[in-house]
């Protein structure tokens, strides 16, 4: 008995909301192929599209090590399972790959064992991914590649996951300037300590997407995607980060920002026209300063 399962990349923090918010696109994303087998244990049968980059063994994957952990916890370590993961985006881009990888292989086993779990159930088992690719078992990837849509993280202990309202009609336009920015580095560069005036900034800006989620207010949603704790720091790593938020705002886009930890950044924009016309202007930009790119234009 097999499966086959994609999960999509995700767009995390929505530039305010580090680590509370995110969003899934519909491409690009990961698959897998997974099968029961008569010998008990999780193994990881091949990766393609990886370069070799990711680890076969089991415990250090991070699909089968929440694959593992979700056998644990329905009490079926006599399973026998392997696993095919084809990466069909690339790794380190600040949009959600271990994540993508992760649901994936949770979908493709929960399927297996007879829908056990709900969906949001399963979040859990992914953040456990998370927590090996990275170090930390942040949920703002994994929660809306389960769930689809924007989704918010009211809190982590404990978890509380809600979906959001998606306004009609608005696209995404991603771009991933190939430079490698992995998630831990990034996340060990930002500060830990904030100062009140900014936390007031942050949070107001916070509640006012979420309205404009809420409110199909686009320009409300646009006047509250600013990040005054994190891209500061983090936006130094990315080449042309200025320039292509100038390509974005100058050609329409609601609101722009880094996708996760980077070096990806998106816009969000009220059709897909203006999502193609930015992301082909931010890769002239980015060819002109010798940095390839690669770019995904998605409904949200
Ligand atoms: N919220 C996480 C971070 C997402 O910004 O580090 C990583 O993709």
């Amino acid at each position: 008995l097999g499966v086959r399962v994609f999960a999509p990349a995700t767009v995390a923090n929505v530039v305010c909301g580090f680590d509370v918010l995110g969003f899934a696109v519909n491409e690009p994303g990961d698959e897998v192929e997974m099968r029961l087998t008569e010998t008990p244990g999780v193994v990881i049968k091949k990766i393609t599209g990886d370069d070799g980059r990711l680890p076969l063994d089991a415990a250090k994957n991070t699909v089968s090590a929440s694959v593992q952990h979700y056998l644990q916890h329905i009490n079926r370590l006599d399973v026998g399972v392997e696993i095919e993961l084809h990466k069909k985006m690339p790794i380190g881009s600040g949009l959600g790959s271990s994540s993508a990888s992760t649901v994936a292989g949770l979908f493709a086993i929960n399927k297996l064992m007879g829908d056990l779990l709900t969906p949001k159930e399963l979040v859990p088992f992914a953040m456990k991914g998370e927590e090996l690719a990275c170090g930390y078992g942040h949920a703002d990837n994994v929660a809306p590649a389960i769930l689809g849509g924007f989704v918010l993280v009211r809190s982590y202990e404990p978890l509380d996951v809600i979906s959001l309202p998606t306004p009609a009609g608005m696209y995404a336009a991603i771009v991933y300037p190939e430079v490698d920015v992995p998630t831990k580095d990034a996340r060990q560069m930002i500060r830990s300590k904030v100062f009140l005036k900014d936390a007031v900034t942050q949070w107001g800006n916070v509640a006012g997407l979420v309205s404009g989620l809420f409110m199909n207010d686009f320009d409300l949603i646009g006047r509250s995607m600013k990040d005054v704790l994190v891209e500061p720091t983090r936006s130094i790593l990315i080449p042309g980060f200025e320039e292509m938020r100038n390509i974005a705002m100058e050609n329409g886009a609601i609101g722009f920002g880094i996708s996760g930890s980077g070096p990806s950044v998106f816009a969000l924009t009220k059709d897909e026209e203006t999502a193609k016309k930015i992301t082909k202007a931010q890769q002239q930009h980015l060819h002109k300063i010798n940095i390839n790119s690669k770019a995904y234009v998605s409904s949200v």
